[in-house]
């Protein structure tokens, strides 16, 4: 079982077995895409199913899901009908997606990579970014005997992106924005590029 291989994650949405899928971009993401309307651009890395396009779209910005996992990529695509194109398979750590953006956006994307992956994740996020840009989501600081997913912590999370960002907004996930997997302890966080 390695969530860095492609087969992992495709099998999971081919037998419909889902369970990080919140059905709907969160309310905290309408909240702050209502704080920030565009024009601006969104990347959305391991978007799975990709409903949070469809919250950027409405709000004026421009946004590229992409994932790895081609069952992911045909569904986002599903979902998203008339905003399919912007949905692509790839892979985040190697392929070009041009840029910069202004944001990368993040759920359940970073806790399903290997820690071992994630100061290759904080460069990439940090090169993807315009100066000033945002990696704006929500990250997973809850407890986990049988990862992924892969739990974060404030010190971790401090070690893992202070160098590149500064942590400028942060705030409990509430009820309706979470899944039993994550078991309520979500934070909404805002890390701002240096
Ligand atoms: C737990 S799912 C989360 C999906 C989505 N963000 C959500 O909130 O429902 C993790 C996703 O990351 C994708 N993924 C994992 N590694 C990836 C990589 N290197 N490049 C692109 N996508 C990747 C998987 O295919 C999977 O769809």
């Amino acid at each position: 079982m390695d969530s860095t291989e492609i087969g992992f994650w495709d099998d999971r949405y081919r037998a419909n077995r889902t369970p990080w899928d919140l059905k709907g971009a969160p309310s905290l993401l309408r909240s702050y895409l209502l704080r920030n309307p565009g024009p601006a651009a969104a990347l959305v890395p391991g978007c799975g199913s990709g409903y949070e396009v469809r919250a950027f779209d409405e709000a004026g910005w421009t946004a590229l899901a992409v994932d790895f996992a081609p069952a992911a990529v045909e569904r986002a695509k599903t979902v998203l009908g008339p905003l399919g194109g912007c949905v692509r398979l790839a892979d985040f750590f190697s392929d070009d997606f041009g840029g910069p953006f202004d944001l990368v956006y993040e759920r359940t994307f970073l806790c399903s990579l290997p820690p071992a992956l994630w100061p290759g994740y904080a460069r990439r996020v940090a090169q993807l970014l315009k100066p000033g840009g945002s990696l704006v989501g929500i990250f997973f600081y809850g407890e986990e005997p049988e990862p992924p997913p892969f739990p974060l912590d404030p010190e971790r999370a401090r070690r893992l992106f202070d160098p590149l960002f500064t942590l400028e907004g942060d705030e409990a996930v509430p009820e309706s924005d979470s899944l039993p997997l994550y078991g309520g302890k979500e934070r909404w966080q805002v890390w701002r590029r240096r």
